[in-house]
């Protein structure tokens, strides 16, 4: 339907130059990805999870099957080849985000699991304090949970209703104060989850010059963009991998700024993360590196996977993946916010700027009827489902979003939670009278303008309904 020779596409190539030079990808994605047109799917789920290349698996398969590993961390040759390609992964890692010398790589379940780390460790107590974005993953915001149990404060720092950007200047009061708070820490995303809204970089060392350590949740920024530790440096930072390059999946990284490691303080201590532990006394000695947080046997079959994934993408470039999804981005962002019902009323509205230099590849949206009225979006849902097209819809684990959007009054909130032992999301819309949730399309690696253009005309389906 969008072959090359086909008017709309010639079209969008004379509009969108830059599409041109990420030409790569097409081939790529004809050689590594087939599988995604050869079962006609249309994939707009990339925040949800990247997709893996056919090499990816291969070259991870030829050495499970060509090698014999052992468990890591031994002297036995099964054991040191293991340990071997973890580190090698390590290394990867840390060269990949600019991040050797300064940071240390602990290998995690996923961003979760970082997030975790952080929670458990971070020395809160009476006199300490956490700032949350407004927008922030569930992961994040659950840190408050162990804040919380430990005496500490916490508070949210808002979002813009226009654009899903953080306001500054409620930022910056915040930054601000809590000057007599002893440990501070400021977590936020390098890019939502939700609205792709990038917050500014440059908020981590305004924030540290002000005396707080910075929790970076990377998550959503690294699939498409270039995350250079040498040039930002948050104290922290969450990734899950499956999210940069599809495969494997149960793995991601936490980043420790080497200088912060020590003010972490470990709860317990398990297999893995001692160098001595006495059963007898009460005494034990933690790992002085990552291996302090990395509990139990590290997942040493999947973890040399990392480092072909990182490889893959460092062929691909990442500038040309933030090219592409700036390029579709800027398309769908004026695309379809310029359909509309004979009536003149629109079919979409896209939560968040539309300032293409503010926002990645992730777009939330409602659809309304010809009476303005939204559609709900397990309607849409299921009409997409019907034609193969993998979109997300709800409130994706950031309620803060969700609720500026719907503009939710924490009255309202505390009603239904202080009434309620067990919550769930029809209930809650149906206490509230309000409708929640919107509908989630996101583009990456080895998007394309048949994509995009696809859930364009899967849109014009409910035109004048
Ligand atoms: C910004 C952000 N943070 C954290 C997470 C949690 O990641 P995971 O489910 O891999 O632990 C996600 C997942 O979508 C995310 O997008």
């Amino acid at each position: 339907m969008f072959n090359r020779k086909n008017n709309q596409y010639k079209q969008f190539l004379k509009d969108y130059p830059q599409y041109n030079e990420t030409k790569n990808l097409d081939k790529l994605r004809k050689k590594e990805y087939k599988r995604i047109d050869q079962k006609k799917h249309v994939y707009l789920d990339y925040t949800g999870g990247n997709l893996y290349a056919e090499s990816q698996i291969n070259k991870h398969l030829e050495i499970l099957k060509q090698e014999t590993f052992g468990n890591p961390h031994s002297t036995n040759p099964t054991s040191q080849l293991a340990t071997k390609l973890c580190e090698e992964s390590r290394s990867a890692i840390l060269d990949f985000f600019n991040a050797k010398d300064e940071y240390f790589c602990v290998f995690t379940p996923n961003a979760s699991g970082s997030l975790k780390i952080i929670g458990e460790s971070y020395p809160f107590c009476k006199e300490s304090f956490l700032l949350l974005s407004l927008d922030n993953h569930n992961s994040v915001s659950g840190i408050r949970e162990f804040a919380k149990n430990k005496g500490s404060k916490f508070c949210y720092t808002p979002i813009q209703t226009e654009d899903l950007k953080l306001d500054e200047k409620e930022l910056l009061k915040h930054l601000d104060s809590h000057s007599e708070s002893k440990n501070k820490l400021f977590a936020f995303p390098a890019q939502s989850n939700v609205s792709g809204i990038k917050h500014p970089l440059e908020y981590i060392k305004l924030a540290q010059e002000k005396g707080w350590d910075v929790l970076l949740d990377a998550a959503a920024f690294a699939p498409s963009n270039r995350l250079d530790l040498k040039e930002i440096k948050p104290d922290f930072v969450s990734i899950s991998f499956y999210k940069i390059f599809g495969y494997p999946t149960g793995l991601g990284c936490l980043l420790i700024k080497k200088d912060k490691f020590n003010k972490l303080i470990k709860p317990w201590y398990a297999g893995g993360t001692v160098t001595l532990a006495s059963s007898t006394i009460d005494a034990h000695y933690l790992q002085p590196n990552h291996e302090r947080f990395e509990e139990g046997t590290i997942n040493y079959l999947d973890i040399p996977a990392i480092k072909i994934g990182l490889e893959h993408i460092k062929n691909i470039k990442i500038e040309n993946i933030s090219k592409r999804v700036k390029t579709l981005t800027h398309w769908m962002l004026e695309n379809l916010s310029q359909l509309k019902h004979k009536n003149g009323k629109k079919l979409i509205h896209i939560f968040g700027s539309h300032d293409v230099n503010e926002r990645g590849g992730t777009l939330v949206m409602n659809f309304y009827n010809q009476n303005g009225e939204i559609i709900p979006f397990q309607q849409v849902e299921k009409e997409a489902n019907n034609r193969n097209i993998s979109i997300r819809t709800g409130c994706f684990c950031n309620p803060g979003i969700d609720e500026t959007n719907y503009a939710i009054p924490s009255s309202e909130l505390e009603k239904y939670f202080s009434n309620h032992k067990i919550g769930n999301y029809t209930e809650m819309v149906n206490f509230t009278g309000k409708l929640r949730g919107s509908i989630r399309i996101s583009v990456g690696l080895v998007s394309n303008y048949e994509d995009v253009a696809t859930f364009k005309n899967f849109a014009e389906t409910f035109l004048d309904k």
